[in-house]
């Protein structure tokens, strides 16, 4: 007896998907490499509701004081992507602080990149880097806790610097910059008493 001839069918990423929604360890839902993932692979685009950040807050600000989930994310000064709403897998992409995978923005939309060779099984996960404020309440700032279990977890999805700490170092650099061009020293910094 023989048996019929099989017809190969194409590859397609349905097919061979390049990653799994799957329980996490770190957080709920998390997305696995489902095969090896080559380092700069593009995997997938950060999709969703794109709106403003004023949008982005009167949607949540009726969520409970001690819930730090969130969707969202900030692309720039005008605007976030609530993944929420229209979100595709990469919303289930949790924070990692040995990440290995970034983002990039290009044109104003978000890529998920691998930045080092993945295995199968891996979790994915990229720096959150959430912006916060150094005003801000430093018990609404605990909810960010990090889990992701690395050991070199910073404890925190965070970023490392607050938005106006950052704001004011670039603006301490244009005056130093500026003042360079103009072949003079800036103005001393006063210290505080
Ligand atoms: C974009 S979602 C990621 C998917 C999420 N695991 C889920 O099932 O919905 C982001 C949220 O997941 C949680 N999360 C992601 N990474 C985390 C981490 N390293 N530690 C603690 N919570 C994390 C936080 O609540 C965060 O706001
Ligand atoms: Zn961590």
């Amino acid at each position: 007896m023989r048996h019929a001839q099989k017809t190969a069918k194409p590859t397609t990423a349905e097919s061979n998907p390049l990653y799994v929604v799957k329980r996490s360890k770190i957080h709920g839902r998390g997305v696995y490499a489902a095969r090896r993932i080559r380092s700069g692979t593009r995997i997938i685009e950060y999709v969703g509701d794109r709106i403003s950040h004023e949008e982005a807050d009167s949607r949540y600000e009726m969520k409970a004081d001690d819930d730090g989930h969130t969707f969202l994310f900030v692309v720039d000064d005008d605007l976030c992507i609530d993944a929420g709403v229209g979100g595709n897998p990469a919303r289930f992409i949790n924070h990692k602080c040995d990440a290995n995978c970034e983002t990039i923005i290009e044109g104003r939309r978000v890529f998920i990149e691998a930045i080092r060779t993945i295995q199968p099984g891996e979790e994915l996960g990229y720096d959150y880097q959430l912006t916060w404020e150094s005003t801000d309440d430093p018990d609404e700032l605990a909810l960010y806790a990090c889990r992701c279990g690395a050991a070199n977890c910073r404890e925190t999805m965070l970023d490392r610097e607050s938005i106006d700490a950052r704001k004011k170092k670039e603006k301490r650099a244009a005056a130093k910059k500026k003042a360079a061009a103009r072949g003079r020293k800036p103005a001393a910094k006063r210290k505080r008493a």
